[in-house]
């Protein structure tokens, strides 16, 4: 994959955007922002955006597998985020599933998979990352489970070289996810940096709260969690939410 980068000063959120140019521009182009006016999150939340200290980008997809497949990306490029952080930063961050980032239990990035369907098929995925780089302040409801890397770590970090990192390695676990047509290939290292890794999970699911252990993720990024009477559940990111029983991982 060969990226092309469009950097906006400010935009509305930078999945817009991609999805406005989406019919112009090529697979691989990323959209990044200093500020977002209405960046949004999962679920119809907001992402507040407003802080130029901060990574906002957006990666523009037009990949030839299913439909089925494409919320995995998610998972994928939360294993990039990771991975490119601590190697940027020298850290051990972790991912809260699917897709949180978690550095010292503060979530400092999320992600934000939309998918564009022409006669059955993918016409384009966007995926959407917000880092907290460098912001320091936070809104005190935020301040007990956000954070930024530079709050958690104590330096000023580069947004310009993190934003190379992870796209370096999303490039390579990409190409190993669209030959295999699963998350075969990450689901060691996904789980190894997997928070939530042989904890008690509370899985919020619109059908019914129910208490677990979370065992890790199967090929299909699904979160597998193994409830009192021994059933394990195949967890799916779609309308259920994953917490700690004691907070937020
Ligand atoms: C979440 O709710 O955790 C996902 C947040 C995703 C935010 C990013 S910022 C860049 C991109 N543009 C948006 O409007 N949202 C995503």
């Amino acid at each position: 994959m060969k990226y092309t980068f469009i950097y906006k000063g400010e935009t509305d959120s930078t999945n817009l955007e991609a999805g406005r140019l989406a019919d112009e521009v090529s697979h691989g182009t990323v959209i990044v922002a200093e500020r977002q006016t209405a960046g949004r999150g999962r679920r119809g939340r907001s992402w507040l955006s407003e802080s130029g200290e901060n990574l906002y980008f957006s990666l523009l997809l037009k990949p030839d597998f299913a439909p089925e497949q494409a919320s995995m990306l998610t998972l994928v490029m939360a294993q990039a985020v990771a991975e490119g952080i601590d190697s940027m930063c020298g850290c051990k961050c972790q991912i809260k599933w699917p897709n949180d980032i978690v550095l010292h239990g503060k979530k400092v990035c999320g992600i934000l998979t939309e998918m564009q369907l022409e006669a059955g098929r993918i016409k384009h995925v966007i995926v959407g990352v917000g880092i907290n780089v460098n912001q320091m302040e936070f809104a005190a409801e935020g301040l007990a489970y956000a954070g930024s890397l530079r709050r958690e770590l104590g330096v000023e970090v580069d947004k310009q070289k993190i934003l190379v990192e992870i796209l370096e390695r999303f490039k390579g676990l990409y190409q190993a996810f669209c030959q295999e047509g699963s998350l075969k290939s990450i689901q060691k290292a996904y789980e190894d940096k997997l928070a939530n890794y042989g904890k008690e999970v509370k899985v919020l699911d619109p059908k019914g709260t129910y208490q677990g252990v979370a065992l890790g993720i199967n090929d299909k990024g699904e979160l597998l969690v193994r409830r009192a009477d021994g059933t394990v559940e195949e967890v799916y990111a779609g309308e259920v939410s994953v917490r700690g029983l004691w907070g937020y991982v």
